[in-house]
């Protein structure tokens, strides 16, 4: 089974689409390879392309935040994005560049195997949902709300919120928002029943 740094040094020789001529860096993915929750964005924006890592501008910063009112670091978890290079002036992803370097994030999903895959935003959503044979209809359809997949010999959870952009744009969406990480929370600290909580 390939590992995270196997997968990033392929990602940082990348030449499969053209965004690698106008990215000023790639961005593969940060955090811990052996996390329980991997969040999945969109695709790098100006900071990102900037400094190489993912959320770092002003939407990383609420996700951030986010994490640590539920006692998370950036370093427990996996923070990712379905394209590892910016779209030039943050223009949406294309099919192709989604399907091209989709391949990535599901190898990354493949090597980290978390117990639960956040997706920010459409996109993510979207990508995540096609992959794991969910019905995707619209974000504000399913945001929030706890979705369970079979794989990697396990039951997972995936969970659709907006992208935290929406919110900066969005401020009366913070409420709900602080509201769906507690809940991402409360999910991840429950552990599996072992057969001592049966006895
Ligand atoms: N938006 C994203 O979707 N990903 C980032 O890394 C930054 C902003």
């Amino acid at each position: 089974m390939e590992t995270i740094e196997e997968i990033t040094k392929e990602i940082l020789n990348c030449k499969k689409c053209d965004l690698y001529k106008t990215k000023t860096n790639y961005v593969p993915g940060s955090g811990n390879e052996h996390a329980e929750v991997v969040f999945v964005g969109e695709a790098p924006g100006r900071e990102e392309d900037l400094k190489g890592e993912p959320f770092v501008g002003a939407a990383g910063k609420l996700l951030t935040e986010m994490l640590s009112k539920i006692g998370l670091r950036r370093e427990d978890v996996f923070i990712c994005n379905v394209l590892k290079c910016r779209p030039p002036n943050n223009r949406d992803p294309s099919p192709e560049e989604i399907e091209i370097c989709g391949e990535y994030l599901k190898r990354q999903l493949d090597a980290i195997k978390p117990n639960m895959i956040v997706c920010l935003g459409r996109f993510a959503t979207k990508f995540i949902f096609d992959l794991f044979g969910l019905e995707f209809s619209s974000i504000s359809k399913v945001k929030g709300r706890i979705f369970e997949a079979q794989r990697w010999g396990k039951k997972i959870k995936i969970v659709p919120i907006y992208h935290p952009a929406a919110i900066l744009y969005r401020p009366q969406l913070r409420e709900e928002y602080e509201q769906q990480f507690r809940k991402i929370g409360e999910l991840l600290s429950k552990k599996q029943p072992t057969l001592f909580d049966y006895i």
